[in-house]
């Protein structure tokens, strides 16, 4: 069975052999693996490089957040290692997000809005709006208004922000918990892969459901017809 490879492994680990291992098994399965600072702070350059050699798209997520200038000589460096997605802070601000857009090759520029770890008090404290879906709705405005590619949203933002952005920005979601995880851990606004491709994710970040499985591939090819049924 062919399967629309909607998922995006996080690579968040420190054990580059178990991780080369992991891809081996279930890069048949997925759309890519995404690389945060976990990995690259571990294995650097070399490391990504290794993975990429594979022939799988790489979501490089090292959530920039600097002055304009700054972002733009880290984002030519990042093009030309040809990830497929990279990520920016939207809090970043317009300069910044500009200078994000204008610098990039094919790599896809995705905007982080608030991380899926972060409650309402969180946002409001850091980000003084009112709650998560207040902040949601502006970064997807000032995303749109920058040219942005596509944002990182909690799946419980994605139907607004389908509403706001229409098809002009690519909704990538962690905060992904197949029913078969029973942990519960620090993310909080969660929802499963069916219902989050269901309200128009267009692909899936999900690490330790599968990274910490014992049979990732069962893991994978459950989670895959899952999304298949919607
Ligand atoms: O293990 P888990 O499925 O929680 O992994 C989610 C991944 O998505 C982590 O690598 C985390 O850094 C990333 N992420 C997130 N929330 C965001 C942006 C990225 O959890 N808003």
């Amino acid at each position: 069975m062919t399967f629309k490879k909607k998922v995006i492994v996080a690579l968040d680990s420190n054990n580059f052999k178990q991780t080369e291992s992991l891809i081996e098994k279930i890069k048949e399965y997925i759309f890519g693996v995404k690389i945060g600072y976990e990995f690259f702070f571990n294995f650097g350059l070399d490391g990504y490089k290794k993975i990429q050699n594979k022939k799988i798209n790489i979501f490089l997520d090292l959530k920039l957040h600097d002055i304009p200038n700054t972002i733009k000589h880290g984002i030519v460096a990042i093009a030309d290692l040809n990830p497929y997605f990279t990520t920016v802070h939207i809090s970043g601000g317009d300069e910044m997000l500009k200078m994000a857009f204008l610098n990039k090759k094919k790599t896809k520029i995705l905007g982080v809005t608030a991380l899926t770890s972060l409650n309402n008090y969180q946002v409001n404290k850091y980000y003084l709006r009112k709650n998560v879906e207040k902040l949601v709705n502006d970064y997807v405005i000032y995303a749109l208004e920058n040219k942005l590619d596509g944002i990182v949203c909690s799946p419980h933002e994605i139907k607004k922000v389908k509403k706001l952005s229409g098809n002009n920005l690519l909704i990538v979601t962690p905060g992904i918990r197949p029913s078969s995880y029973k942990k519960t851990d620090d993310q909080k606004r969660i929802m499963s892969p069916a219902e989050a491709i269901s309200y128009g994710a267009d692909y899936l970040v999900i690490g330790r459901p599968i990274t910490m499985s014992l049979d990732p591939i069962k893991e994978i090819i459950n989670i895959n017809s899952e999304i298949e049924k919607n």
